[in-house]
C-alpha cells in the first residue's frame, strides 16, 4: 500500500467539546424517554462509546450493519442489511448513530428499514455531515461536524478497514 499523507482535522479536544455539547443536548431531548440508542457499525463505535458515556438519561444501546463501501473510497450505490437490532423497537424513540454520512444512501435505507419496526420516532445523529456528496434527502437531527468534501479517517472512521484507532480526525490528502 501507497503512504498515506494526513493532515489533522479535529482535535481530540475538540472532538471532545462537541461530544459533550451534543450529549447534553441529546439528554435535554430525550429526558424521561429511554431511547433506543443504534449504532450503525462499524464506523460508529467510538463515537457511539464516548456519547453515550456523557448522556445522563437512561438509554438502551444495540447495533445495526448495512453493506460496506469495501475498499472503494466511493458508495457503491447500493445498501444491504448485515446485522438488523436485536431489541424491539416497536413504539420506542430510536436515534441511530453513524460516523459519517456521505451520499446519505444509508441513513436513507436505515431510517425507511426501522420506520417499518413502527417506533415512537426515529432521529438521526452523526459526527461528521459531508454535504458535498448528498445525493438523498435526508433530515440530520444531530452532528457534531460539518464538512464539504474530502475523505476523513479516524476516531472509527477507516480507509480500508486501516486508521480506525487514530484518536483524532484526519482528512487523507493522497
Ligand atoms: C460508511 C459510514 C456510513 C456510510 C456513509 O460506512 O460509516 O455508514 O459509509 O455513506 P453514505 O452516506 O454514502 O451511505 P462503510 O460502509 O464504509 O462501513 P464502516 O462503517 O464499516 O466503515
Amino acid at each position: 500500500m501507497n503512504a498515506k499523507a494526513f493532515e489533522p482535522l479535529f482535535s481530540r479536544q475538540v472532538v471532545a467539546q462537541r461530544i459533550h455539547d451534543l450529549a447534553r443536548q441529546i439528554s435535554q431531548d430525550y429526558q424521561d424517554l429511554r431511547p433506543v440508542i443504534i449504532g450503525v457499525l462499524k464506523g460508529s463505535f467510538i463515537f457511539l462509546s464516548d456519547l453515550v458515556r456523557q448522556l445522563n438519561i437512561d438509554a438502551d444501546i444495540d447495533f445495526t450493519q448495512v453493506s460496506s463501501y469495501g475498499s472503494a473510497k466511493v458508495s457503491s450505490g447500493s445498501c444491504e442489511l448485515k446485522k438488523d437490532v436485536s431489541l424491539d423497537i416497536a413504539g420506542r424513540h430510536i436515534l441511530i448513530i453513524d460516523d459519517i454520512i456521505d451520499t446519505g444512501l444509508t441513513m436513507v435505507y436505515l431510517r425507511e428499514h426501522f420506520q417499518l419496526k413502527c417506533p415512537a420516532s426515529v432521529k438521526i445523529c452523526c459526527l461528521i455531515d459531508k454535504q458535498i456528496a448528498r445525493t438523498r434527502d435526508i433530515t440530520i437531527d444531530y452532528s457534531a461536524f460539518t464538512i464539504q468534501d474530502g475523505f476523513v479517517v479516524g476516531y472509527g472512521l477507516d480507509f480500508d478497514e486501516q486508521f480506525r484507532g487514530l484518536p483524532e480526525i484526519y482528512r487523507l490528502t493522497s
